[in-house]
């Protein structure tokens, strides 16, 4: 299987900071991979340099086979950059068309159209930037992601000014991707999010991969509650595998068993573990 992302031995260094510190990391095609990271850890700089705005200090990076930066790396690759911002005037037309000519993508009018009805704009193509909120430029901006059908997307912080309805249809559309073999690095802090969306995640801090793993393989046990007559009851060292014990000496003992919970920690409780003490 080609990858559609692959860093090796990244470094980046801006005068006396280091921004990345040796980072390793892998996104398959028809693979969601979430970075995650405390703010200044590095993961902006990594997507730049996926994306060829920034070259690496040491190490190389591969998009779909192609030296990042390459033309063929930067044909293959959609990118939604943080803080973008689009001129006001412009409509969405507009904004996408120029696109279209810097992507070289022939795909014309139907291309606009099809994107904008996937990020949930449909007929929007006459509005002016200036006059869309902010979740409707950052949609309009994962639309522009999306000419020219990469093999690898790019988004950084996509999701942080959607609404809860735009947060699902930029999830929905995260699926299709990875249906049709797309590879996406998702740069977010929306932990829950990324949780709900991620096939792996991968953290970063100072500059250096401290955890990753599939978001479920990455969240701890979190034990057992049982409700009974007397209430609830927890136990916090009990696994899935002790529930027909715990429940079978409850009811020997004459207890009425209501209810039973195995709790898992949260990809938050796994996020905070990893970079714990090394804020600020
Ligand atoms: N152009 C630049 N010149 C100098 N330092 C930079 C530059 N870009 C980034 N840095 C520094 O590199 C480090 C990593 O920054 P980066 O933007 O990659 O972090 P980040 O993980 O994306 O943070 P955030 O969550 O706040 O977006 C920070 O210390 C930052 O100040
Ligand atoms: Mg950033």
């Amino acid at each position: 299987m080609t990858t559609a992302l692959s860093a090796r031995g990244l470094s980046k260094r801006y005068g006396k900071t280091t921004a990345l510190d040796g980072v390793d990391l892998e996104v398959a095609e028809g693979e969601l991979v979430g970075l995650l990271g405390p703010n200044g850890a590095g993961k902006s700089t990594l997507v730049k340099i996926a994306c060829g705005l920034v070259g690496p200090t040491a190490g190389e990076a591969h998009v779909a086979g192609a030296p990042a930066g390459s033309r063929a790396a930067r044909a293959s690759t959609g990118y939604l950059a943080e803080l973008f911002r689009f001129p006001s005037w412009a409509s969405a037309g507009e904004v996408l068309a120029l696109h279209q000519r810097l992507a070289r993508s022939d795909g014309g009018a139907a291309e606009r159209g099809a994107l904008l009805e996937r990020v949930g704009l449909t007929g929007e193509d006459g509005r002016r930037v200036g006059t869309m909120s902010k979740g409707m430029q950052q949609r309009l901006g994962i639309a522009q992601a999306l000419i020219g059908a990469p093999r690898l997307v790019l988004l950084d912080e996509p999701t942080s000014a959607l609404d809860p309805g735009g947060r699902r249809t930029v999830r929905d559309l995260l699926i299709g991707l990875r249906e049709q073999g797309v590879g996406v690095l998702l740069n977010s802090h929306l932990l829950s999010e990324i949780e709900l969306v991620c096939d792996r995640v991968v953290i970063i801090d100072g500059g250096r991969v401290v955890s990753e793993g599939r978001p479920q393989d990455l969240t701890a046990p979190g034990g057992v509650e049982v409700e009974t007559s007397e209430g609830v009851r927890r136990l916090p060292d009990a696994r899935r595998e002790d529930v027909p014990r715990i429940v079978r000496e409850l009811v020997a003992g004459g207890a009425e068993v209501y209810g039973v919970r195995v709790m898992t920690g949260t990809l938050e409780d796994a996020y905070l573990a990893a970079v714990v003490g090394r804020d600020g």
